[in-house]
Parts: C-alpha cells; sequence; structure tokens
C-alpha cells in the first residue's frame, strides 16, 4: 500500500475479487466465481474494528462527508449500479417497488439521472412519506394501488422489495421495449408473465451488488446531491451489533443502523 495513505479516511467496497477471470478482466468482477464479499458466507462482515481491504478498493472521503454517510456509499452503489443497468436518462419514467433503503436511494438516483417521474410503492405508511420527501414524484400503497392501472406505463420498474406480488404487478405496469430489473433478493422462484414480456419485449435482469460504482457516489453525496445522514435512524456500539441486525425487523420506523466502533486515535 502506498505509505502515504495510511491515516486516511476512507470508504471500502466490501470484496475483493481474483482480477485475473474473463469477469474480473472485462471490469464484470462482481461476477467474479472466487470474489469474497464482506458478509456473504464465509466471511463475517466487517463489525470489527479493523478490516483488512485491498487499498483501490478503499476510496478516500472529503473531510465534509460523515462517517455514516461514507459507510452508506455500499447501499448507493447498489442504486446506482441499478439506474446505470435499467438506463436510466432524462425524461424516463421509474416505478420501484420498496421504500427501503435500496428502493429510497434508486430513486434518489433515478432523480439525478433525469427522471421526472418516480412512483414508489410500500405498503408501509411511514417508509412512503419518507421516499417522497427524499426523491419520488409520487408513492402508492400496494394493497390498495395497482401501478399498472394508473395511467401511462413506464419505462422502467425496480424491485427493491424481494416480495413476488411486487414483481408481478411491477412487471405489468412495464411500457412496451421497457427495463424491469430485479434488485430484491426475496424468494428463490417467482411465477412470471412470459407472454406479457414476451409481448411487450420487456428487458428483465437482475442486479448483484456493483463495479465501480464508488467514485460516483462519493461525488454525488459530497456535491450534496444525494443525502445518506437522514437515512440513519439508529446508531449501535461494537458490543450492540446483534440489536443491530435485529432492528429492521423490530423497529417498524427505523431506515438503516449503523454500528459505530470506538474512536481510535491515529
Ligand atoms: N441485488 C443486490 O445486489 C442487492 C443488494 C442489496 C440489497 N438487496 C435486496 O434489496 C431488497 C431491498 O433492500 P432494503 O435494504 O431496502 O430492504 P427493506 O426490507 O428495508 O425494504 C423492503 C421494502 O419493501 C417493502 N415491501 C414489501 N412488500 C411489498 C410489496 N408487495 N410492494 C412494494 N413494497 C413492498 C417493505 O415494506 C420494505 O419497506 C432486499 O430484498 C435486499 O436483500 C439486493
Amino acid at each position: 500500500m502506498p505509505t502515504h495513505r495510511i491515516g486516511e479516511r476512507v470508504s471500502i467496497e466490501p470484496q475483493k475479487s481474483c482480477r485475473s477471470c474473463e469477469y474480473c478482466k472485462s471490469g464484470r468482477y462482481n461476477l467474479c466465481p472466487d470474489i469474497e464479499f464482506f458478509a456473504a458466507p464465509p466471511v463475517h462482515g466487517a463489525f470489527a474494528e479493523y478490516a483488512a481491504i485491498e487499498s483501490d478498493y478503499a476510496y478516500t472521503v472529503p473531510d465534509h462527508v460523515s462517517d455514516e454517510a461514507a459507510a452508506l456509499m455500499e447501499p448507493l452503489s447498489v442504486a446506482i449500479a441499478t439506474c446505470r443497468k435499467a438506463a436510466v436518462t432524462p425524461g424516463s419514467t421509474v416505478l420501484i417497488a420498496g421504500a427501503g433503503p435500496i428502493g429510497i436511494l434508486v430513486a434518489q438516483v433515478a432523480r439525478i439521472f433525469g427522471a421526472t417521474e418516480i412512483t414508489v410503492s410500500d405498503p408501509a405508511a411511514h417508509r412512503r412519506e419518507f421516499v417522497l420527501k427524499a426523491g419520488a414524484t409520487q408513492v402508492l400503497d400496494p394493497q390498495s394501488d395497482n401501478p399498472s392501472q394508473r395511467g401511462a406505463l413506464f419505462d422502467v420498474f425496480v424491485d427493491a422489495s424481494g416480495a413476488p406480488p411486487a414483481i408481478s404487478t411491477g412487471l405489468q405496469a412495464v411500457k412496451p421495449g421497457g427495463k424491469a430489473i430485479l434488485v430484491g433478493m426475496g424468494s428463490e422462484k417467482v411465477e412470471l408473465p412470459v407472454s406479457l414480456i414476451q409481448n411487450r419485449e420487456i428487458e428483465l435482469t437482475g442486479i448483484f451488488r456493483y463495479t465501480n460504482t464508488w467514485p460516483t457516489a462519493i461525488e454525488l453525496v459530497a456535491s450534496g446531491k444525494v443525502d445518506l445522514d437522514s437515512m440513519v435512524t439508529h446508531r449501535f456500539s461494537l458490543e450492540e451489533v446483534e440489536a443491530a441486525l435485529l432492528t429492521g425487523s423490530e423497529d417498524p420506523y427505523s431506515i438503516k443502523s449503523v454500528v459505530i466502533p470506538p474512536k481510535k486515535s491515529t
């Protein structure tokens, strides 16, 4: 590692690829068969005072970006990868299922990429309220509203819920030639409306993490275009990791929890 980097405040891209397979060499290192990813077995995440990462996966963070925002470059990267793959451009209309952290950030990034209509569905009222302030142009409750019956169909559908009914209704709402991106990881299998996908020539694909997103993520946050700080609803110490992990299921008002290791003097 270049010694001048010692002591730098960084945001880490939590993966290590082999750098020599066809996917690494073509820049799609997220698909590397030998990838090691923090939090994916057998790697036990990074709830520790120290974690080792190759230096080019550690990105310098400007002083005015908070530690918490630096940590949340990771879900922001999922959103950037999603909007790139969906080819969101000025004037795009986007439907997002799920207003959790991923859906919220997809809405923010879609707006920055130029989307003019960003509709987000979520059964949780407080999450609909949050995403409406964070980038959505309209929200709907999937229990009472069907996006395909609310006027024009959408250029892009992003599932950020993992809920099979959301995928099914979302696909119905994609216009001919549009794109559907499955980000949510809920069920192994879902039923697909094959004729609809064929008749409308819908491009259906998935997202597996990200590649080459950190510089963009840091720039979007440093320039004030994306707000990550307001997503942090709960803070925990290293000793409280279990409680931090349970917050999402136990507190319906949580958005993102962060675990803060003890401060070290440099
Ligand atoms: N593909 C990837 O690389 C990748 C990366 C990160 C996260 N994910 C997945 O993305 C999904 C979203 O992550 P998150 O952190 O925002 O999760 P989350 O659980 O906080 O948010 C999911 C949201 O979906 C909502 N939801 C449930 N049923 C719905 C329905 N029928 N219609 C619309 N919304 C519905 C929930 O109320 C919730 O707000 C998860 O499944 C996660 O595993 C995938």
